[in-house]
């Protein structure tokens, strides 16, 4: 009989570079594979498992919605869209007052430039060097990796891209006063898990504010307490005029957010919108999960067990690491060569982590993982260095 992966590989498109692993199942940090293999998840289907797999709420939750009613077009009002808006709103940062609902990171990225443009009726837009914002054609646009982009020009034009955490070449591209839009991660995630500064962010801020540019910020993958706060925005004090959001958002179920700043108002009707966006499967996932990060506090548990392991991270004494550095359990552990082979070290080892760049192996744990699974995450670490 042919194998799990030998089946997957003939049929799929190849996109995809497989690793020979198939996942089958999974709980809270952990996950098995098809030979009941069992595995430390520091991958988290790439920062979206914040809840933990098979979190029993939220499946309870989306039975319970999937047996009452799956799809509700956004041209109508539904009971658990209406609850999860106000959650949502409620739990974001200061000034935010509405929200645009889709399916992905990418197509929040999407929505978040096409309002951009919209309001200001501006055409150029900003982003930063080493940025990711995902790969449908407007969000790699703004994306900064040549591979990722040069095989799809052209892409949207009037992109320019200046370095990250550089003030002058911010204040630059501003000083024209015809940007429609800046577009950043507060942690650049697979550019290398590398921490904005709050100056730096606060800077870019306000000078979109005085240039008429939006400020948009990318939490895709920073989000719902991954980096020791509800968003990542909150550790300098942030107001953006867009917050795009996705990844742990619904527990595992596919969805996209944009959160929108009370200055910016109603968006005109009509002028975007997705088939799925929104629907109640995916809001009422949403519901239980954030119920869930807030009365477990997660955000101030990744923000402990962050500091632990980051500090234990840097006690390996291993002349093959450069650097240790993340913020809560976003971690990233930048080495002297390439990732690849301690990635396949830590899987034999049964720990599942992915790489940011060639050289960066990053961590990106639920946040219910517990401090002796950290522990085992170190010790295997430590065995593959050298
Ligand atoms: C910061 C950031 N923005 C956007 C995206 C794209 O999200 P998606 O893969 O859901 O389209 C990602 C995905 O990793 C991301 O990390």
């Amino acid at each position: 009989m042919k194998g799990i992966c030998e089946k997957e590989m003939a049929y799929e498109s190849g996109f995809n570079q497989k690793r020979p692993i198939s996942l089958v199942r999974g709980k809270g940090a952990r996950v098995w594979d098809a030979q009941g293999r069992e595995y430390i998840d520091c991958i988290g289907g790439h920062g979206v498992a914040i809840v933990g797999h098979a979190n029993p709420e939220v499946a309870e939750a989306i039975a319970a919605q999937a047996r009452k009613l799956l799809v509700c077009p956004g041209s109508f009002c539904n009971d658990v869209r209406a609850e999860l808006l106000g959650e949502l709103v409620r739990i974001a940062p200061a000034g935010i007052a509405r929200a645009f609902l889709c399916n992905s990171g990418a197509e929040a990225v999407e929505a978040a430039l096409k309002i951009a443009r919209l309001l200001t009726g501006r055409k150029r837009l900003v982003a930063a060097m080493r940025g990711f914002h995902g790969r449908t054609m407007g969000a790699l646009s703004v994306t900064w990796r040549k591979e990722y982009r040069a095989p799809f020009e052209p892409l949207v034009p009037e992109v320019h891209f200046v370095p990250y955490n550089d003030v002058t070449a911010l204040e630059e591209v501003l000083s024209g006063g015809d940007v429609a839009g800046v577009i950043l991660e507060v942690v650049q995630g697979e550019g290398g898990v590398i921490p904005g500064k709050g100056e730096y962010l606060k800077e870019a801020q306000e000078l979109c504010r005085k240039t008429g540019a939006l400020f948009i910020v990318d939490e895709v993958q920073t989000g719902f307490g991954r980096t020791g706060r509800m968003f990542a925005c909150e550790h300098h004090d942030l107001e953006p005029d867009l917050l795009c959001l996705a990844k742990g958002i619904a527990g595992g179920v596919p969805m996209g957010v944009v959160l929108i700043h009370e200055r910016l108002g109603r968006m005109p009707p009509r002028r975007h919108g997705s088939t799925f966006g929104g629907s109640p499967l995916a809001c009422a996932a949403a519901l239980a999960a954030i119920r869930f990060i807030v009365r477990e506090r997660l955000p101030q548990r990744a923000a402990e067990l962050g500091a632990y392991f980051i500090e234990r991270l840097r006690g390996l004494d291993s002349p093959a690491i450069r650097e240790v550095r993340g913020l809560g359990l976003m971690v990233g552990v930048e080495l002297k060569g390439k990732a690849g082979p301690y990635l396949s070290g830590l899987a034999e080892r049964g720990v599942l982590a992915l790489s940011a760049g060639a050289t960066v192996v990053r961590f990106l744990p639920p946040l219910v993982i517990s401090q002796k699974e950290l522990d085992r995450v170190v010790d295997a670490f430590s065995e593959v260095l050298p």
